[in-house]
């Protein structure tokens, strides 16, 4: 697909992280999360608008963090996020210009995100209007009780683990977002508005490696990942393709 917008919503605090604000800011190898993730996009010619969603009154900080690093040469336009992750990507979509009938959302909080994995996705768009990354679950599920007890097992056969970039028709994109706010509906991404409306979602095989950084032991995950050191995850032929991928990032 061509004419794809990006949205990134980077407008959530870090005190999960254990620092106070920017979340999108903090630095993994000396490198904002933030600047990790658009590099991934960078080369994409298809990606003809960038916005990304700041909190409110830090959107000086992040110009002066994130505009004109090397390696992010395209322009990027900052808007100002809200309360929910949903409004801030609400926002995001607002100030897109109309110029792209595909939209890509992605967390600021995965910047191991390879360029493999978004051109997965951008292909997948060419048979369905919105498409996820996911992974089959690994671990068995269980249903928790009252502390401390486990209520009951989950079929983990069905169910999957959601990633981002989510893509989508920019007008189906849209119309999920209106009926949400119509309906006071708060989902926990964009794949989960547009499924409300029986809009069919289809997936492509996510990466292991693109966890999102929630919690400091992510950071040190993330690093570990960097150094080649997760040796549970994927082949070694998987690891070469994906550091291929990701030649000449910092
Ligand atoms: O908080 P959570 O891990 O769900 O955040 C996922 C992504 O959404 C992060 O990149 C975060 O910066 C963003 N976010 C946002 N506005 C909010 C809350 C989260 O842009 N109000």
């Amino acid at each position: 697909v061509s004419d794809v917008g990006l949205i990134i919503p980077a407008a959530g605090s870090g005190i999960r992280l254990g620092s106070q604000k920017d979340k999108a800011l903090t630095l993994l190898r000396g490198q904002p999360l933030l600047a990790w993730a658009l590099r991934a996009f960078e080369t994409f010619p298809d990606i003809v608008e960038r916005v990304v969603v700041v909190p409110p009154g830090r959107e000086d900080r992040f110009r002066e963090r994130i505009l004109g690093l090397p390696g992010l040469e395209r322009e990027v336009e900052i808007v100002t996020g809200g309360d929910e992750r949903q409004d801030s990507v609400a926002r995001g979509l607002a100030a897109m210009t109309g110029k792209a009938s595909w939209i890509l959302v992605h967390d600021a909080a995965r910047p191991l995100v390879s360029r493999g994995l978004i051109r997965r996705v951008l292909d997948a768009l060419e048979e369905g209007e919105s498409v996820v990354p996911a992974l089959p679950l690994r671990d068995s599920v269980a249903r928790a009780g009252p502390e401390p007890w486990i209520e009951s097992y989950e079929d983990r056969g069905r169910l999957l683990s959601v990633q981002t970039p989510q893509g989508f028709h920019a007008q189906v994109l849209d119309h999920a977002f209106q009926r949400a706010r119509a309906d006071g509906f708060t989902g926990t991404d964009e794949a989960s508005l547009v499924l409300r409306m029986n809009h069919p979602v289809t997936w492509t095989e996510g990466d292991p490696r693109n966890i999102k950084i929630t919690y400091p032991e992510d950071l040190a995950l993330a690093e570990a990942i960097l150094s080649g050191g997760d040796r549970d995850e994927g082949t070694d032929e998987k690891r070469r393709a994906v550091d291929e991928d990701r030649e000449g990032e910092p």
